[in-house]
């Protein structure tokens, strides 16, 4: 079965969204784009070419190089994943690390980083049948998606299960540093002046603080049919 309509999903940082994301991306043969490894992509292309240094940004600088980051993912179905692409490298891992985690809530209240990012989101939206997650896609990108979930949990279990996900990789990183890195994230998403993570007034509000995974697949199926 495929959707003949497109989902958006907002929430907080690490709260699980991609999961979800991909949950109906598989089950329902739709296209997952995650528009958080979008601004992340910019982000590593800021800190290479040093329009970002110690938490200052070069406006002119970013202005005069936004034409020339192309990003784009290609679906690698060995790892069953869609990878994030920068200019023609696979920038997946990279864009993952603390380095750009710490530097990407600067980047993305940017309104030219924006302007860029959301018309690209609306062009891949043209085709339908797309699942999205951010934190201004049912607000902003698409704000006429037939269904639109916002996720949250608290945040001691977010930054627990983002810790656990850097600990595998093998990051060196602290739980305190992850938890701090996180809720300085949320403060800048929700206080940001162009864009801000709100909750559309039509979305469904999910708390997965206590549920499990089978529990949530079995909220978001259930969502999904009453939208068929
Ligand atoms: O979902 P994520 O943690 O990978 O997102 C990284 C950052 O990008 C996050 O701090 C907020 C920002 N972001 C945004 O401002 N708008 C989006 N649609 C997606 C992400």
């Amino acid at each position: 079965m495929s959707l003949p309509f497109n989902i958006a999903i907002d929430g907080h940082s690490s709260c699980g969204k991609s999961t979800i994301a991909k949950f109906i991306a598989e089950k329902y043969g739709m296209r997952y784009i995650d528009t958080g490894a979008m601004y992340r992509a910019i982000t590593l292309y800021c800190m290479r070419n040093k329009i970002i240094q110690n938490k200052e940004v070069d406006l002119g600088l970013l202005q005069n190089s936004l034409d020339e980051i192309s990003i784009n993912f290609e679906y690698n179905s060995d790892l069953k994943k869609s990878e994030t692409f920068l200019n023609n490298e696979n920038v997946e891992d990279l864009i993952r690390g603390i380095e750009v985690s710490e530097n990407v809530s600067i980047i993305a209240q940017i309104k030219e980083v924006r302007e860029k990012l959301i018309l690209l989101q609306q062009e891949i939206g043209k085709s339908k049948n797309v699942v999205m997650d951010g934190r201004d896609i049912g607000t902003v990108v698409f704000p006429n998606a037939k269904l639109k979930l916002f996720v949250t949990a608290s945040s001691e279990v977010r930054a627990k299960r983002r810790f656990d996900e850097l600990v595998i990789k093998g990051d060196i990183v602290s739980f305190d540093e992850v938890f701090g890195n996180l809720n300085q994230r949320d403060e800048h998403d929700t206080n940001r002046k162009i864009n801000p993570l709100i909750m559309a007034k039509d979305a469904v509000l999910i708390d997965n603080t206590d549920l499990s995974i089978a529990e949530q697949n079995s909220k978001i199926d259930k969502l999904i049919y009453s939208k068929i």
